[in-house]
């Protein structure tokens, strides 16, 4: 073999090749107990916090999504912190509020838009609650007791944060077990079991007030609010976990997929080069360093691999180039190569806008 097409092989095997050698560890991971005593019966106040622009559509449904938990009212606090939304969303927020004076809602109006974690950070300020819980206003929770589960993990003092973990889109027979096989629900709970997850869902994401108040609140500098401060929190040796009983239902965008898309993996970007492996506790080590090689280098190998193999020119060269194109009709690999696409057009387009204040696509 021609040293050009020897390249573009290794190439191509090291990007294959890694994240497959990386979930077969999290897959032994994933055998492991969870080394986490779970109290249902702990019951600390909560602040839940909808950050909102132009939410107006959702909103109503979100707060009753909230009020209809099973967690004592008299635990709970609800804070809608929206950023001068054009479209009547606070207004429908205090509608709510006032229609409902049981619940302990508060309506927080920022005069300009300053982006989401400025707006959080202006509520980590007055929550009340121990623990501090944020909801996207466009996603749901499909279980009435999901602040209990994710409080009850909560109780153990090794754990400083806890997400759920995403529903497959299309709903299988047996819920858990059909997310089990869900590729990025094995890694979520695989580094969760080994020590932390460094991916966060906003659709619920909760953590120790205290312990998001001793690192500073959320970033004014990276859009990743979620799972960069859970990520903060492992760094200072509390674990971030993703729950295997919490789930929740991700809004997927109706127009602008691409964009939502681009714009998350810039995002997921911007935590990674933020987040140095080398200050993790030793669990935390390989999970940073896998999963910031996988999202920030690993992408473009795939694309040099090609270039070689195409420069090369040879005939083992050229069927191997025609082999990978002719496996995107197999969707599993479609769907890779397009995240790999996602994240190189998200890390060119970090050099220019990081879109910490961004557009809203409708869900
Ligand atoms: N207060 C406030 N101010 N809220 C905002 C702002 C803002 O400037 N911008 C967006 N939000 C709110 C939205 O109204 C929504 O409730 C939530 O933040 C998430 O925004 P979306 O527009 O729905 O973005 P997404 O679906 O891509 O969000 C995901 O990615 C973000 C970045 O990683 C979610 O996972 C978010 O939680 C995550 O922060
Ligand atoms: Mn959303």
């Amino acid at each position: 073999m021609d040293p050009l097409t020897a390249l573009g092989v290794a190439l191509a095997a090291a990007h294959f090749g890694m994240p497959l050698a990386y979930y077969a560890v999290a897959k032994r991971w994933l055998k492991t107990p969870w080394r986490v005593k779970l109290d249902p019966a702990y019951a600390p106040t909560v602040t839940v916090v909808i950050p909102t622009y132009n939410e107006a559509r959702h909103i109503e449904e979100k707060l009753e999504d909230v009020y209809r938990q099973d967690y004592p009212r008299d635990k709970l606090e609800i804070i809608v912190v929206d950023s001068a939304s054009t479209d009547g969303t606070a207004e429908k927020a205090r509608w709510w509020a006032a229609a409902h004076p049981d619940a302990d809602v508060k309506v927080v109006e920022e005069p300009q838009r300053r982006g989401k974690n400025a707006a959080l950070n202006a509520t980590l300020a007055m929550a009340r609650g121990e623990v501090f819980v944020i909801t996207d206003a466009d996603c749901r929770w499909p279980q009435k007791d999901a602040l209990r589960r994710a409080v009850s993990w909560l109780a153990d003092p090794t754990v400083g944060a806890v997400t759920c973990l995403k529903k497959p889109a299309a709903d299988g027979p047996a819920g858990v077990e059909a997310g089990y096989r869900d590729h990025y629900n094995v890694l979520r709970l695989a580094e969760s079991k080994k020590w932390a997850t460094p991916i966060f869902h906003g659709e619920l994401a909760a953590y120790k007030t205290e312990l998001l108040r001793k690192i500073g609140g959320f970033p004014l500098d990276t859009g990743a609010d979620d799972s960069y401060t859970a990520t903060q929190i492992a760094l200072t040796g509390y674990r971030a976990l993703a729950a295997e009983d919490l789930w929740c239902v991700e809004a997927v965008p109706r127009s602008d997929y691409h964009r939502w898309r681009i714009r998350r993996a810039k995002f997921v970007i911007q935590h990674f080069l933020k987040t140095p492996a080398s200050k993790a506790p030793p669990p935390m080590r390989p999970i940073l360093l896998a999963e910031k090689y996988i999202h920030l280098a690993n992408p473009w190998l795939l694309p040099a691999a090609a270039v070689a193999l195409a420069a090369a020119a040879t005939p083992h060269a050229l069927v191997l180039l025609a082999a990978g194109a002719a496996a995107l009709a197999l969707k599993p690999y479609r769907t890779w190569v397009a995240a790999q696409l996602y994240l190189m057009v998200a890390a060119v387009g970090n050099l220019r806008d990081k879109e910490l204040v961004w557009e809203k696509q409708d869900k």
